[in-house]
C-alpha cells in the first residue's frame, strides 16, 4: 500500500534525497523512510496554554504506540490558544488556529494525525482543520485536572472562581481567603475539571468516536492517560492502513450523537458554535434548529459543576462517558462509527457504572432537561441560546425592564454603582460583544449582578446578550444571540425601560416595543468601525454570526489532501 508521504520520502532522485536528507539530522534511521505510514502528532503544547502544558510527555508516549505499530511519528507545533490569559478572547483566533492546521497537514508528508487538545478552543479548532483535510485522524484530549481542594471540600475549576467573587463583593468571603482558593483550585495538570467548555468537548470528542473510549474523564495526572495516548499511536497507524477518514466517522448520525451527550452531561453552550463549525467543515447539514429538536427530550444525568456537585475526576471513577453513554440507550445511534473501529453500541454495551449519585439512571435523572434550548422572537430572530439546567427555573418564564449596558466599558462602568436604576425582576442587556462586536465573542454573557442585588442575598437574574459564557458558569443567561449587536440586529436598538419578554418553554424571546418605534430607533443606528488591518480585519468581514458557527466564510467545507506542488 502507496501512502501520501511516499510523494516526499519515496523518489530516489535529487528531490527525495532534499526531503530525506535535512530530516536525517534529527538521527532518522533510513527505515523510517521505507514508506511506513507517516503521523503527524498536531500539538498544542504551550507554557502560555497552562491546561496543555504537560502535552509534550503526552506526545512522547503517542510515539511510543506509533512506532510499536509499525509508523514514523512527526510532531509539529500549531498556535495554541490559552483560555485564561489570551485577549480580547480565544475564540477569536479558534479558526486561525483551524487555518494552521489545516494547511500544516496539507503542506507536509502526513498519512495520518493524531490531534492533542485541551483547552477549550483547542478542541475544536484542531477538529476544524483536519476535516478540511479530511486524513484519518484520531483526537486525544488532555484530561481534566485533578479535583480542586479547598479547605477540606471540593472546588471546581471556574465554577467556584465566579461564587467566590460574589462571596466577596457580598462580603462573604475576605480577599485572603480568596487568594488561598488560587493554588487549591489548580493543583494538577490538565484542563478545568469542572463540565465546563474544555470537559464538554473532550466528551463531545467521544460522542462524536473521534477519540477512544474513555478519552473525555481520565485526570491529566493519572497514568491511564498516558497508556491512552499510547494505545492512540497504536490506532492511528491502522487507521492509515485501513484508509478510515474523518469523514467515515463525523456523520449526521455522529453530531446527534454528540448533541445527545451535551444533554446528557449539562454541557457547555459554546458546544453549540463549535459543533456547528465543525460540521460545517465537514459538510454535515447541522443546524441551530437540530440543537434544539434532538436535545429537547434529553435529561440531564451527570451531576457535575456548574449544573451539580461533582467534578470530572469523580465522572471517571463512576465509569466515565462510556457509562453515560450507555445509558442513554436508545437515544444514541448505536451503529455510528468510531476510530477504534467498532460502532459506538458495541464500545459501550458492557460499560458499568460505579457511582449513582455521578451518573444518574434515564429513569431517574439528575434534571429532566438537559439539552440546549433555542429562543427566537424579534430579539433573536436567527436565535439565542440558554441552558436550562443552569437556570433558576422560575426565571426562564418572565417578563422585566430592560437594564441596557451599550458595551463591556459601560458594563464595568456602572455595574458596582449603587445608584444603578435596577431591582431583581429587571432584565440586564449586555450589547456589543458578539463575534464583530467586541470582537471574538467573549465569555461575558454570565454578567456578575449588581452588588446591591448580591446583598439582598438575590443570585440570579435574567442577562441576555450577544455573547458567549464560560462552560463554567450558571444562571438564567441568555446567550449567541443573532443576528448581534455590532451587525445592526434587533439588540442594538434594546433601550433602557422597554419590556422583554422570556419563555423559554415557548422557546421566546421577545422585545415589547411597537414597529413604529423599532424603525425609527433603527434610522439613528450607526455601524461600528471596521478594523483596518491584519487577522482582526480579516475576521471581521469574513466571521459568519453564532447560529452558523462563526466560522470564517470562506473556510467552510473541505479541500481535501491532495499533494500540493513541489517546493524547488
Ligand atoms: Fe483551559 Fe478552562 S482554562 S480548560
Amino acid at each position: 500500500m502507496k501512502f501520501r508521504s511516499a510523494a516526499w520520502f519515496g523518489p530516489a532522485d535529487r528531490d527525495g534525497f532534499i526531503h530525506r536528507s535535512w530530516m536525517k539530522n534529527q538521527g532518522l534511521p533510513d527505515h523510517l523512510f521505507d514508506g511506513r505510514p507517516v503521523i503527524g502528532i498536531c500539538n498544542t503544547w504551550s507554557e502560555l496554554t497552562p491546561c496543555n502544558a504537560h502535552f509534550r510527555k503526552i506526545a512522547d508516549h503517542v510515539k511510543r504506540g506509533i512506532y510499536e505499530a509499525g509508523g514514523f511519528p512527526l510532531e509539529f507545533p500549531v498556535m495554541s490558544l490559552g483560555e485564561t490569559l489570551m485577549r480580547p478572547t480565544t475564540m477569536m483566533f479558534r479558526n486561525l488556529v483551524s487555518m494552521d492546521v489545516e494547511e500544516s497537514i496539507r503542506a507536509n508528508p502526513v498519512d495520518g494525525v493524531v490531534l492533542l487538545a485541551g483547552c477549550d478552543k483547542t478542541t475544536p479548532a484542531l477538529l476544524m482543520g483536519a476535516a478540511s483535510c479530511d486524513l484519518p485522524a484520531l483526537m486525544l484530549s488532555g484530561g481534566p485536572m485533578l479535583n480542586g481542594k479547598f479547605r477540606g471540600r471540593d472546588i471546581g475549576s471556574g465554577t467556584d472562581v465566579w461564587k467566590f467573587s460574589e462571596d466577596v463583593r457580598s462580603g462573604a468571603m475576605t480577599m485572603c481567603e480568596f487568594m488561598d482558593a488560587e493554588a487549591c483550585m489548580s493543583r494538577s495538570a490538565g484542563h478545568c475539571m469542572t463540565m465546563g467548555t474544555a470537559s464538554t468537548m473532550a466528551c463531545v470528542v467521544e460522542a462524536l468516536g473521534i477519540g477512544l473510549p474513555m478519552n473525555a474523564a481520565i485526570p491529566a495526572a493519572d497514568s491511564r492517560r498516558y497508556a491512552l495516548a499510547h494505545l492512540a499511536g497504536r490506532r492511528i497507524v491502522e487507521m492509515v492502513r485501513e484508509d478510515l477518514r474523518m469523514s467515515k466517522i463525523l456523520t449526521r448520525e455522529a453530531f446527534e450523537n454528540a448533541i445527545c451527550v451535551v444533554g446528557a452531561i449539562g454541557g457547555s453552550t459554546n458546544a453549540v458554535i463549535h459543533l456547528l463549525a465543525i460540521a460545517g467543515r465537514m459538510g454535515v447539514n447541522l443546524t441551530l434548529e437540530d440543537w434544539d429538536l434532538l436535545g429537547r427530550h434529553v435529561p440531564c444525568l451527570v451531576n457535575l459543576m456548574p449544573s451539580g456537585k461533582y467534578l470530572m475526576e469523580d465522572l471517571y471513577y463512576a465509569g466515565g462517558l462510556p457509562a453515560v453513554i450507555r445509558e442513554l440507550g436508545a437515544l444514541i445511534h448505536r451503529h455510528a462509527l468510531t476510530v477504534n473501529g467498532k460502532t459506538m453500541g458495541e464500545n459501550v454495551a458492557d460499560a458499568p457504572c460505579y457511582n449513582r449519585d455521578v451518573i444518574r439512571p434515564l429513569g431517574d435523572p439528575f434534571k429532566a432537561h438537559g439539552g440546549i434550548a433555542v429562543l427566537r422572537g424579534n430579539l433573536s430572530p436567527n436565535g439565542a441560546v440558554i441552558k436550562p439546567s443552569a437556570a433558576t427555573p422560575t426565571l426562564m418564564n418572565h417578563r422585566g425592564r430592560a437594564v441596557v449596558f451599550e458595551n463591556i466599558d459601560d458594563f464595568y462602568a456602572r455595574i458596582n454603582d449603587d445608584s444603578l436604576d435596577i431591582d431583581p425582576s429587571c432584565v440586564m442587556v449586555l450589547k456589543n460583544c458578539g463575534p464583530r462586536g467586541y470582537p471574538g465573542m467573549p465569555e461575558v454573557g454570565n454578567m456578575p449582578l449588581p452588588p446591591k442585588i448580591l446583598k439582598q442575598g438575590i443570585t440570579d437574574m435574567v442577562r441576555i446578550s450577544d455573547a458567549r459564557m464560560s462552560g463554567t458558569a450558571y444562571g438564567t443567561v441568555i446567550l449567541h444571540v443573532s443576528p448581534e449587536a455590532a451587525s445592526g440586529g434587533m439588540l442594538a436598538l434594546v433601550r433602557n425601560g422597554d419590556m422583554i419578554e422570556v419563555d423559554v418553554a415557548a422557546r421566546r424571546l421577545n422585545l415589547d416595543v411597537s414597529e413604529t418605534e423599532v424603525a425609527r430607533r433603527r434610522m439613528n443606528w450607526k455601524r461600528p468601525q471596521p478594523f483596518q488591518r491584519g487577522y482582526y480585519q480579516l475576521y471581521h468581514e469574513h466571521v459568519l454570526q453564532a447560529d452558523q458557527g462563526a466560522d470564517l466564510d470562506f473556510l467552510v467545507g473541505k479541500s481535501g489532501a491532495e499533494i500540493p506542488k513541489e517546493s524547488h
